[in-house]
């Protein structure tokens, strides 16, 4: 195991060896930055991933060998998670000799920016695109910027620059020096991690075997993988955590397996890079993960974390317990599986036992003539969570009636949950909008909602029998 991550910063390996710095493993890229002289662009704005203004780019070598790059919030990455790749700051942007690059001309000519605060973010989300996506739709450049709230020009001079950019596309030092970068990162070791300090132990294991002996020996170990809701125990809570089991870099658990009659997703795959898949099979969970977050928490956060941390109004688990989906569980010496169903014990707590990690989820592929949807209300369409929200699935026998119903509800309860009572009521009978609506006083039996401060339980009773009048709806167009 080593103790000194490496990544590359202004074209050279910078390694940080934490026995010698006075760095923290908790420490954010956005801190670190921060206190270099010659960084000072990245800005932090709200410290949890909601602004937008401390977006960086990493670059790392994608499985076709060519550098991928992904646009995050450097405010919620702790150090040890750049180990191996290459951290791109707006400083690093502007072309040599000073010219803007394309994507700041583009902003220059189309006005989009006023304030400089946010600028920089906003500069680095598009790079991120101008990167992956040279010739970008309206729909991919506004879900590039989904991540940065700007409040000046308003958006449509930004989006604006988003389609000029690509007038001149891969006309930048990044493409010329890609051969240069990638041997450099590939002179990176990529060993496992272990960093103590005075105060912390931080794990970054390259192995399942080493995690879960990890797992097995720190069972008191605070999981992170993209780190997206754990981060703000540091930067918005100022919270010490001792001892951190980051599993991030463990290749097998960031796999997905098409087989058979499932899919299996790997829980520390990022949500970003599990579209192509989700789009193709399970089109009710793409529509879920197209507003979970922005585009620069979906490329850090994972499902295995949205599962894990079992909040009742985590945006995966109602559709996922609608797509029947159940979860691998593993500890060193075990391996069991268990439906999401049974997953959610009590408030944030899970069946997972002491030494277990969730591996993989696996999702049955629907049958031909079984529907899923899913519903999120929340008070804006992205980068926020849900009040309530629905994952429902139906399959309809001869005469219409109802063969087969799930109706799983976030936000209702201390754990996301059935509506165990208007299932059965349903169950046998013609599926209509009088039968439905004959179910809502089950509904309002099943749960017992909260008022919060995203809305009442009035409301949020309400809004439960308008999501099910919504999927009737939907049923009819299939
Ligand atoms: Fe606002 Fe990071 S500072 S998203
Ligand atoms: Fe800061 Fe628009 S660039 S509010």
């Amino acid at each position: 195991m080593q103790s000194t991550i490496s990544f590359i910063l202004d074209g050279k390996i910078i390694n940080i060896d934490f026995h010698r710095s006075r760095l923290q493993p908790t420490t954010t890229v956005l801190n670190y930055l921060r206190s270099l002289p010659n960084h000072k662009g990245v800005k932090e704005g709200c410290a949890e991933g909601d602004c937008g203004a401390c977006t960086v780019v990493l670059a790392e070598v994608g499985r076709n060998g060519r550098l991928h790059y992904r646009a995050v919030n450097s405010c919620l990455v702790f150090l040890p998670m750049i180990h191996g790749k290459q951290l791109i700051t707006v400083e690093n942007v502007t072309l040599p000799g000073g010219q803007l690059h394309p994507v700041q001309q583009a902003l220059v000519e189309s006005h989009g920016t006023q304030c400089g605060f946010c600028t920089p973010g906003i500069v680095m989300s598009l790079f991120a695109l101008y990167k992956t996506t040279p010739h970008p739709e309206r729909k991919e450049i506004t879900e590039a910027l989904s991540g940065n709230l700007c409040r000046c020009t308003g958006y449509q001079p930004i989006v604006v620059a988003g389609f000029r950019m690509s007038e001149n596309v891969n006309k930048d030092h990044f493409a010329q020096q890609e051969k240069q970068t990638i041997e450099l990162l590939q002179s990176i070791e990529h060993e496992s991690l272990e960093i103590r300090t005075d105060r912390q132990r931080y794990f970054r294991p390259v192995s399942l075997k080493e995690a879960l002996q990890i797992r097995a020996e720190h069972p008191e170990a605070i999981l992170v993988s993209g780190a997206t809701d754990v981060a703000l125990r540091v930067t918005k809570e100022h919270e010490l955590l001792p001892v951190i089991l980051d599993l991030g870099a463990v290749r097998e658990l960031a796999q997905v397996t098409e087989a058979g009659s499932e899919i299996t997703l790997g829980t520390t795959a990022r949500i970003e890079d599990l579209m192509p898949v989700i789009k193709e099979h399970f089109p009710a969970l793409h529509s879920t993960f197209a507003v979970y977050g922005s585009k620069q928490i979906r490329e850090l956060a994972t499902l295995g974390g949205n599962l894990g941390t079992a909040s009742p109004i985590g945006d995966s688990a109602p559709v996922l317990i609608a797509y029947n989906a159940s979860l691998r569980l593993q500890g060193q010496h075990s391996t069991r599986e268990v439906a999401l169903d049974d997953f959610f014990v009590g408030y944030r707590k899970t069946a997972l036992q002491p030494g277990e990690i969730i591996t993989a989820v696996k999702i049955p592929r629907l049958k031909n003539g079984t529907l899923v949807k899913a519903y999120k209300i929340s008070k804006r369409k992205e980068l926020d969570i849900s009040t309530l929200s629905g994952g429902f699935r139906l399959e309809l026998g001869e005469n219409h009636l109802v063969k087969e119903i799930k109706l799983a509800y976030g936000g209702m309860a201390e754990v996301t949950k059935r509506a165990a009572k208007t299932e059965s009521f349903l169950l046998g009978k013609r599926w209509s909008r009088q039968t439905v609506e004959s179910a809502f006083p089950l509904l309002e039996q099943d749960f017992q909602p909260i008022d919060d401060v995203r809305g009442s339980a009035d409301f949020r009773r309400l809004a439960a029998k308008n999501l099910l009048i919504k999927f009737w709806e939907e049923s009819k167009r299939g």
